[in-house]
């Protein structure tokens, strides 16, 4: 089949402001879109960028505005998004080259949210051991792979660029509910600061967003209530 690709533009060498451009690709109705997108590149136009590693929903690296939605170009089929497809980058992230986005502030963010074990007892010979049930109080954060679908999706992180987001804030959430880990009181301090979790309007954009099917407001809610709790 033939589909019509809408795809936004720019050159900040040669362009203004960012324009679209219309392109055709023969592509099977299985094709990924970024099988589309490949077609374009490599057959009618080599110097369209993009980002994209895996192809398989796994590293993260080809979301983008699909038809109005965020969604990773390697996991939605063109047969599912209708003729012609438009195709732009995330908003709210400075616009590097096509739909090539700045992740840097994104991924400032991330770290400053301590996304790792901080365990301050003195290591056991072998292992730091924790139940199944414990495991399973943040499984579900687990599978984050740092797309930016989310953080991108959030009218308050539209509104304010300097809101932690969601993506940060559900690498927290993994950590902040680990039986073993000693740093949740510091992550949550921080999340009761101005640009913290309370930004959080429970819009659910950020679930929908997500191509992990990760219950991103869920975690979002779990962190309010454990600062509640402890009141911080
Ligand atoms: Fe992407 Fe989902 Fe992680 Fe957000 S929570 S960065 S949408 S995988
Ligand atoms: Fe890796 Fe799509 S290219 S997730």
């Amino acid at each position: 089949m033939q589909v019509t690709l809408r795809i936004q533009r720019f050159d900040p060498e040669r362009d203004e402001k960012p324009h679209f451009e219309e392109y055709q690709a023969d592509v099977e109705p299985t094709d990924r879109l970024l099988d589309a997108l490949n077609y374009v590149k490599w057959y009618v136009d080599g110097s369209l960028a993009y980002r994209r590693s895996c192809a398989h929903g796994i590293c993260g690296s080809d979301a983008m505005r699909v038809n109005g939605r965020n969604r990773l170009a390697c996991k939605v089929l063109v047969r599912d998004l209708g003729n012609p497809i438009t195709v732009a980058p995330m908003l709210s992230f400075q616009l590097i080259k096509d739909l090539v986005v700045d992740m840097e502030p994104f991924f400032a963010k991330y770290r400053a949210l301590k996304p790792y074990l901080i365990a301050d007892d003195p290591p056991p010979e072998k292992e730091r051991l924790q139940s199944p049930v414990d495991r399973e109080r943040y499984e579900d954060t687990t599978k984050c792979i740092l797309c930016a679908c989310c953080t991108t999706s959030c009218p308050p992180f539209w509104a304010n660029g300097d809101f932690y987001g969601p993506a940060a804030i559900v690498n927290a959430h993994r950590f902040i509910f680990d039986s073993r880990d000693h740093g949740a009181d510091e992550r949550l301090a921080t999340l009761n600061e101005r640009n913290g979790i309370w930004r959080c309007r429970t819009v659910f954009n950020c679930t929908e967003a997500c191509p992990r099917g990760i219950k991103v407001t869920e975690a979002m809610e779990d962190v309010k209530r454990a600062l509640m709790l402890r009141n911080i």
